[in-house]
């Protein structure tokens, strides 16, 4: 006799050691569901990004150097995002379609170089914009265009599939514009350049971090660059599917939340919905949080950073943008 409690199940006897821990682990992560977002400047020594420490803008070759280093790390690939020399930038965001642009010679550059690491592009206007905008603005000068937007990001996808990226990411929150630009890269002949479309992007307080590396905030000239016309109200998941089945039925490849933690939600009840591929974004501001707690002595950052991506793996996301992709990567392998 003992005093133990009657007990026929103890669900703690499959917690009792490391071993029988990892057996009957739900959920993993792996350095094969990574994508690291990198951030591009015309030249010079690698700049750091004050707001997102760890992370730094670097010239074409140094980009090239760390894309190998993600290759190595078993990532299988980038998502690159230009910082434009404000000279270059106006209220069309012309720059974005010059075939010989910073990001489109960089692409074909690291594509010749690592053909099996992939690459995927934005499709919107803000790194290119004097407003910061992903769009064109209308008459009024207070919104942007929907349809105009939609035919000059058209021919944005065109110039980055003819420098051989490998998807085109639209991330503008245009209507129709999926469609159009299917269309658009199959008129051109580049039916193998995929789309992964952010479906489903809110207009979060979470992107600050980014608007800092890429200079889009700056050139705006307000600290709260106000997108609310086409990025989604925070409060809307019945809108949210309305969105992803939009993209998907217009010839989306990939689906992708964003932001990716404060929406685990989201992204569960897509990856229900839907039979493609599920991608989250994790965003610079999730970013920025744990690693602003993890200075104050306030959270573990290791087990903050595992515990953020798994949490998104969990929810049900395929494949994640994070900024901690390569050194989430480290751990694993070790
Ligand atoms: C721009 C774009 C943004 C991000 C990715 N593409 C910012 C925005 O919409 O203003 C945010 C990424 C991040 O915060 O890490 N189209």
């Amino acid at each position: 006799m003992t005093d133990a409690l009657p007990l026929r199940r103890r669900p703690r006897r499959l917690r009792a050691s490391d071993g029988i821990r990892q057996l009957v682990r739900e959920t993993r992560l792996h350095p094969s569901n990574l994508v690291a977002p990198l951030f591009l400047k015309p030249a010079g020594p690698p700049e750091p990004v004050p707001s997102m420490p760890r992370v730094f803008r670097r010239n074409p070759s140094d980009l090239l150097a760390e894309c190998r280093a993600l290759a190595n790390l078993g990532i299988p690939g980038a998502a690159v995002f230009p910082c434009i020399d404000p000279a270059l930038k106006d209220a069309q965001g012309t720059e974005a379609l010059n075939p010989k642009g910073l990001l489109q010679t960089t692409i074909t550059d690291i594509k010749s170089a690592l053909p099996d690491f992939l690459l995927f592009t934005d499709v919107a206007l803000d790194p290119y914009t004097t407003h910061g905008h992903d769009g064109v603005l209308d008459v009024s000068g207070h919104d942007v265009d929907n349809d105009r937007t939609v035919a000059i990001l058209s021919r944005m996808a065109v110039v980055q599939a003819e420098a051989g990226v490998d998807f085109v990411a639209p991330s503008d929150m245009m209507d129709g514009r999926i469609g159009a630009i299917r269309e658009a890269l199959d008129a051109a002949g580049h039916h193998r350049t995929g789309i992964l479309a952010y479906s489903v992007k809110f207009a979060s307080s979470y992107y600050g971090p980014f608007r800092e590396a890429v200079g889009s905030k700056a050139s705006a000239g307000t600290a709260l660059l106000d997108k609310r016309t086409y990025q989604m109200d925070p409060a809307n998941p019945r809108e949210a599917m309305l969105e992803a089945r939009l993209d998907e039925d217009q010839g989306a490849d990939i689906l992708m939340v964003k932001p990716a933690g404060p929406y685990l939600d989201i992204i569960a009840r897509l990856r229900q919905r839907t039979e493609l591929p599920v991608a989250a974004y994790q965003v610079s501001g999730e970013y920025a949080q744990i690693h602003a707690a993890a200075q104050l002595g306030w959270l573990d950052y290791e087990r903050a950073r595992d515990e953020s991506l798994l949490a998104i793996r969990r929810a049900g996301a395929d494949m994640i943008l994070t900024y901690f992709a390569a050194e989430a990567a480290e751990a694993l392998s070790h």
